[in-house]
């Protein structure tokens, strides 16, 4: 049997997502949020910061689709020549559809339905657009069972897709902006607008929310890792929504998302902030004649760094860019590697901190 329950419009019922369970997780979530962004705003190069958390979620987020890369294949993609495997093209469009996000939130606050078209066309490579065929189902990944049938005419989705769009941009009924983001994302995932993609434009749209509610400046909170963590959940959960109408468990796990990947991506930038720190206690003691903060930076926003990048930010000839360099690796804070006919060299430690989930 097919469950064909009609998706309702937003807003659900509040008593329905705020719950004292619901409330309680809240405001652990919006606690470690908080300090996710007080601590993004004391590192001196934010640059530095978005590159390195946005490879690991395009990364991460893609996995979910099970499109699996490696970093160092991510990162020669992202620095070198090397021709990219579909799957490491993939990840990048999705690096490319998160930045392009950000870039529009900055200059008009807001999304138009045309912007997640664009989004979900970077990700995918295709102008299939929003779905106008019937025909899509969701389907257990095992089993191959009917899960569920988002709507199927296009007036219908482009109804709904504007009342999203209304919640999205305003938050109309004061609903706390991390219960509605819960909610949001499953609207999202249930109008299923398109016929491939839904999952990581929805996941991009969740943190383009936290920027317009300026919960965060910039974007470094991802869920993704955690939805892999508990994969099955998450399918569960947004079915069980779904299929009785039940939001508690799902606005929950999405809290607790949130609550865990703040806090492990605080770890992260004070490990980031410590690596950067010991670095250059380490070049001006063992390398004081080629110390330039600038140097030691570019290491880090570049893990995968080259000559030419030296004498960009520096400013200076190849020649000392390259001296500088080698300088570097002799006393271990660089290790180079050959790609064709590149030199890259690469902050090893720091690649080690930005895995680590
Ligand atoms: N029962 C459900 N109700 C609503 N949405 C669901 C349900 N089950 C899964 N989804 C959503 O559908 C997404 C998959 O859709 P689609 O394949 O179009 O997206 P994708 O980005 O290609 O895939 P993925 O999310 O696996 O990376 C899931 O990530 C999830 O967000
Ligand atoms: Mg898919």
């Amino acid at each position: 049997m097919h469950p064909i329950k009609p998706l309702d419009k937003l807003p659900p019922k509040r008593e329905k997502v705020e719950t004292l369970k619901i409330l309680r997780q809240l405001s652990k979530s919006s606690k470690a949020l908080g300090e996710l962004k007080g601590i993004a705003q004391t590192m001196p190069n934010q640059e530095m910061l978005i590159n390195a958390v946005v490879l690991q979620e395009a990364k991460d987020s893609s996995e979910i689709e099970n499109i699996i890369t490696t970093q160092d294949e991510l990162y020669k993609a992202l620095n070198t020549k090397t021709k990219q495997a579909p799957q490491v093209k993939e990840v990048i469009n999705y690096r490319k559809a998160i930045f392009l996000g950000h870039n529009l939130l900055k200059k008009q606050g807001f999304l138009r339905l045309k912007d997640i078209e664009l989004l979900q066309k970077t990700i995918i490579e295709n102008n299939a657009g929003i779905r106008s065929m019937a025909g899509t189902v969701l389907k257990n990944d095992k089993t191959g069972e009917v899960v569920y049938v988002p709507p199927q005419e296009k007036s219908e989705i482009l109804d709904l897709l504007s009342n999203f769009l209304e919640h999205f941009n305003l938050n109309q009924d004061d609903v706390p902006p991390l219960i509605n983001l819960a909610i949001l994302h499953y609207q999202f995932e249930s109008i299923h607008p398109f016929y491939d993609g839904n999952g990581r434009t929805g996941r991009i749209l969740n943190i383009l929310y936290l920027i317009i509610n300026k919960l965060l400046d910039i974007p470094i909170l991802y869920l993704s890792s955690y939805i892999n963590e508990n994969k099955a959940d998450y399918y569960r959960l947004l079915n069980k929504v779904n299929t009785s109408n039940d939001w508690e468990a799902y606005i929950l796990y999405i809290l607790k998302a949130i609550e865990i990947m703040a806090t492990r991506t605080i770890d992260k930038i004070n490990s980031i902030n410590n690596l950067l720190s010991k670095t250059i206690e380490i070049v001006q003691n063992e390398a004081p004649k080629i110390y330039r903060k600038e140097l030691i930076e570019l290491l880090f926003e570049h893990p995968y760094s080259k000559i030419e990048y030296v004498v960009q930010k520096l400013n200076v000839e190849r020649k000392a860019a390259s001296r500088y360099l080698k300088a570097l690796e002799k006393i271990g804070i660089i290790t180079s590697e050959k790609i064709g006919r590149e030199t890259i060299y690469i902050n090893k430690i720091l690649i080690d901190i930005l895995k680590i989930h």
